[in-house]
This record gives C-alpha cells, structure tokens and sequence, in this order.
C-alpha cells in the first residue's frame, strides 16, 4: 500500500486533470469531488453516497502501443506521475539516493508509472543498477510496462518485477499487487486481460540483481555472446545497451518519424506437433520450443512469407524490414488498420493453419470495450 503524500498529491492532481474527456461526455460534478478526495486523504476503504465510477476509463501512458478510434466517447486518463526512488531491504524509501551496503542482492527501485521507459533504462544504467539493458529502446512509459510484460531480446520485464502498485477506481483504494497477482505471461499480465480494468498503475516495483548477469543467447546479440565467452575479453552492460539500441534503429522504425505499435501480432503458440507438421511442409520455419513443450512461431516470418512484408494496403502496410510491424505513414484510421491486420491474419490461416493474436490494445469506436484478440 503507498502512502506517500508526494505521490498522492500527484495522483489527485492527476486525476482532476484528466477527468475532462475527450468528446462530449461530461462528467457529473459529485464524481469528479469523490475521485479528488479520497486521493487527498488516507488510503482507508471509502464509503460514499456518491455515485460510484461506472465509468469506463481508458488510461493512456506513452499511447505508443495502442489503436485509437477516431473519436472517443470515454474520459481519458493520461498518467503522468513521475519520480524514481531507491529502496532499502524493507521496501522503504530512500530520499538520499545513497545505495546502502546492505546484505540484499537486488537494488530495489520503485519508479512511477509515468516515466518514459528508455529514460529509465539509461538512467538505472548510468547509476549501475543492471538487467534492462535488453529492453532499451521499448517506447512508452513505465507504466504501461507491465500490462503487456514488455520484451526483448531474449528478457521480458517480469523478470524484474517485485510488485506493482495499482489504485482501484471502483474501492478507491490503493493496493501493492506482488508479482505474482500481477499474473504475467508472454505479452500478457491481469492489466491486459482485464476485459475492462479499474485498476490505474501508479508505480512499478523493480528488483534488479546486484551481480549482473548478461542474457545475450537472442541471435542479435550473438557477436557480444562470442565476446563474453572469451576469457581474455570482457563486455559491460554499457555493450549490451548499444548494441541492442543498434539492432533496434535498424530494424524497427522509429514511432516518432512512421507511425506504429511495434509487433502487431504476438508470435502464436502451438502445440509441438502442430510446429513439426508445419516445419515439415515449410523447412524455413521460424520456431522456438519452449519449456512447456509449445513451440512459438515468429509471426514476422508467417507474414513475411504470406508475402506481406513490405506491402500496402491503402493508407497502411506491412513493415518493409519486419513484417510483424503494420505502419501506418498516411494517416490510416481505425477501420482502414483493422481491414489490413483481418487480410494478414486470413492469409496466415489459410496458409499454415495459425490464428494471430493482435498485440496492441485497441480502444474500440463508440465501446466501452477494449479488443486484443
Ligand atoms: N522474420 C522474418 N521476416 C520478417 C520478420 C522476421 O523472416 O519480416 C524472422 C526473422 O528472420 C527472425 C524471426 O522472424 O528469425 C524473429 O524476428 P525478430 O528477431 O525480429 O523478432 P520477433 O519475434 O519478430 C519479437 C518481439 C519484438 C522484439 C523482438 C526482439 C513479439 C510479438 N515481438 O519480435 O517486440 O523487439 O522479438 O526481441 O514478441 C513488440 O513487442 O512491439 C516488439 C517489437
């Protein structure tokens, strides 16, 4: 549970700014009283005659893994609080910032959620808290982390996640969530598959191990693997950081110059002997088998040979150098996003049998639902 006042003050200032929605659907006064309130008090269970939030909220971070509608008919929540601070062992603040010679082998860092990610990343780089350095370069905020359990190169941001803290619109309270609630999965967590979620991240809890450990076995990274083996070379996280910043300007584009979400479809998993099957007709298959004994198909390479990579469909297309990634240069709406994401996903079908998942969330026209299948 937070009860930093800092934080609370910046969440109800938060939340009285963004009460305003972005068309015409005006809140009623007693809500936006209730909302501010009880942020400007304790975290005690609230009882209220006011209305409680039927609402449906979108909350945005960085808004760099999402399909927006034209228009919105539900109030926005843009989270923008910010601040890192360092942990002792007890999970308490340190307002010095001095890393403390305590016996715990993790830097504990708590980081609010509306951070940039990338700036976070080279900040704990540039302080000697290591791990995310394979994560560089992921837009959004570090908010939106965990909702799709952001990943790269061969780490997923689970892996350094002690505990999540959530505001619950509906119970106004404040609530720390472990790891474990949190319920990751590959480009999943409970904030994804929440159909409609009243929980708001304020802040990520982060455990990054003291001892550094580089995950370098991705294929991108294989010239610093090669380096690491060798016992009269040495590599630091600092390598790590550049080189995945490198293969990223190279291959992904840049959301600020070609519009885009990243990966438009998550790589589907399949049964092991689904994966055989389709490697004995298509030997190029792209696959990983994993420890459950599922094998992941990269979806790059199902559309790539769908013959999409490269390939328009009216205002939107496919990536030229990476087909997972759908661009969107002209100005492409909703509908016209959907219309190419429905013909990839039917050639992937009729091809190889396969259903792609979608992996941005979509904030539907004229719903209060979200769409992420
Ligand atoms: N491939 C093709 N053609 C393509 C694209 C890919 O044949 O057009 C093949 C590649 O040759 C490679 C394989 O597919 O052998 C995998 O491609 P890549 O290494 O680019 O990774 P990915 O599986 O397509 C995932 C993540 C990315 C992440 C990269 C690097 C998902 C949905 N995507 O992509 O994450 O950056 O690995 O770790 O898991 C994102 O989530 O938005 C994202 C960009």
């Amino acid at each position: 549970m937070l009860s930093d006042l800092g934080q609370l003050q910046g969440l109800s200032t938060l939340l009285k700014k963004c009460q305003k929605p972005v068309h015409d659907n005006e809140p009623t006064k007693s809500t936006q009283d209730n909302l501010t309130n009880q942020a400007n008090e304790t975290n005690q269970p609230h009882q209220t005659n006011q209305p409680s939030l039927q609402t449906h909220w979108n909350i945005l971070g960085g808004g760099s893994n999402l399909v927006l509608p034209k228009v919105l008919h539900q109030p926005v929540l843009h989270i923008q609080l910010k601040g890192i601070h360092l942990l002792d062992d007890q999970g308490l603040q340190n307002d010095q910032s001095v890393i403390k010679a305590d016996k715990s082998t993790f830097y504990r860092i708590r980081v609010a959620a509306g951070e940039n990610w990338h700036d976070w990343v080279t900040f704990a780089l540039n302080k000697g808290w290591y791990g995310l350095e394979n994560l560089a370069l992921i837009p959004g905020s570090v908010g939106a982390a965990p909702v799709q359990n952001i990943g790269a190169y061969g780490v997923e941001v689970a892996q350094f996640i002690e505990s999540v803290d959530v505001w619950n619109i509906e119970t106004e309270q404040l609530l720390t969530l472990s790891a474990q609630d949190c319920d990751f999965a590959y480009r999943n967590s409970r904030f994804k598959r929440a159909h409609y979620s009243n929980e708001i991240i304020v802040a990520v809890n982060f455990a990054l191990p003291k001892a550094w450990q580089p995950v370098l076995t991705y294929q991108d990274l294989k010239p610093l693997a090669q380096r690491y083996l060798n016992p009269s070379e040495s590599i630091t996280p600092h390598d790590v950081y550049q080189l995945v910043c490198e293969v990223r300007q190279r291959k992904l584009p840049n959301p600020a110059l070609i519009p885009n979400a990243g990966s438009f479809f998550q790589n589907p998993v399949v049964p092991h002997e689904q994966a055989q099957a389709l490697k004995a007709q298509h030997p190029n298959l792209v696959c990983y088998p994993q420890a459950d004994g599922t094998t992941k198909l990269a979806a790059g390479w199902l559309i790539d040979t769908c013959g999409w990579k490269g390939k328009r469909l009216g205002s939107v297309g496919m990536h030229a150098n990476q087909a997972l990634v759908l661009v969107n240069p002209d100005g492409g709406h909703y509908d016209d996003v959907m219309t190419l994401a429905d013909a990839v996903r039917h050639d992937v079908q009729t091809l190889f049998g396969v259903a792609l998942q979608i992996e941005p969330i979509c904030w539907m026209p004229d719903s209060s639902t979200h769409h992420t299948a």
